[in-house]
């Protein structure tokens, strides 16, 4: 796979720019931008596409990955989560799509093991999942696909060793059972993610699937075609 550009997004403009930085390291200059985008808010996001656009001429690879676990926020919840992921994949659909003047794409949506399986004390976040997974498929089922050259795909992980799992803010829970839960459930390498992500990516004929990452058992399909 040779990328020729990446945009980052996120909410969070000091954790974009020092993305971007290490990107444009290794990467080179001229070869990743980052723009900030609240996911929640229509003109942002329009705005990326139009920063990617002017910049590249177009945009064949879109993910949407920011995501919260707040269940005392459940409402913010489903806005970031369920929302504003459903914002990128119709703007994504509106500029990749051939029927639009776009080259086509793929589309991965990052859903969760929580979109798989109901998670008790973390309902809000679950449901959220639950509902990428539901409106990624439709997109993956809908006929134009075959003419659109668009392909739908969502990524669950399981618990990941990343920010998100600062659980002291997070659960319904309290901290030690949240925890004990944890411990039990097993947590995922980054690096194992990356690697789902990219098969994922990569495998042109897997429009509609849902792959789970687990620590246990590792990189699987749940949904295939
Ligand atoms: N870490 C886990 O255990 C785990 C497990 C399953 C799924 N996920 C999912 O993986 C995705 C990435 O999360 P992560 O684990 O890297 O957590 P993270 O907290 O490190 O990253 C989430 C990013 O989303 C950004 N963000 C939050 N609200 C935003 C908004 N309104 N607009 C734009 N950006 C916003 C944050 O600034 C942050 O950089 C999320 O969708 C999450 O639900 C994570």
């Amino acid at each position: 796979l040779f990328l020729d550009f990446v945009c980052l997004t996120d909410v969070n403009a000091e954790v974009g720019q020092a993305t971007l930085e290490g990107f444009q390291k290794t990467y080179g200059k001229d070869n990743a931008i980052f723009s900030r985008c609240n996911v929640v808010n229509e003109a942002d996001f329009t705005g990326v596409f139009e920063s990617i656009k002017s910049k590249y001429g177009k945009v064949d690879i879109l993910v949407n990955n920011a995501g919260i676990i707040e269940e005392k926020n459940w409402r913010r919840t489903i806005d970031v989560n369920l929302v504003g992921m459903m914002q990128g994949t119709y703007l994504g659909i509106e500029n990749m799509s051939k029927e639009h003047g776009g080259d086509g794409g793929v589309i991965i949506n990052v859903a969760s093991s929580a979109g798989l399986q109901p998670v008790f004390f973390s309902p809000a976040y679950c449901a959220s999942k639950f509902g990428i997974i539901g409106f990624t498929r439709s997109w993956a089922d809908n006929p134009s696909n075959a003419h659109n050259g668009l392909r739908f795909c969502c990524l669950c992980p399981a618990f990941t060793e990343t920010n998100m799992m600062n659980i002291s803010e997070n659960s319904t829970l309290s901290i030690e059972a949240t925890k004990k839960f944890i411990e039990y459930v097993g947590v995922n390498k980054i690096s194992t993610v990356a690697e789902g992500f990219m098969d994922l990516l990569t495998d042109e004929t897997n429009n509609g699937a849902v792959m789970a990452v687990t620590a246990r058992e590792g990189i699987q399909y749940k949904i295939r075609k």
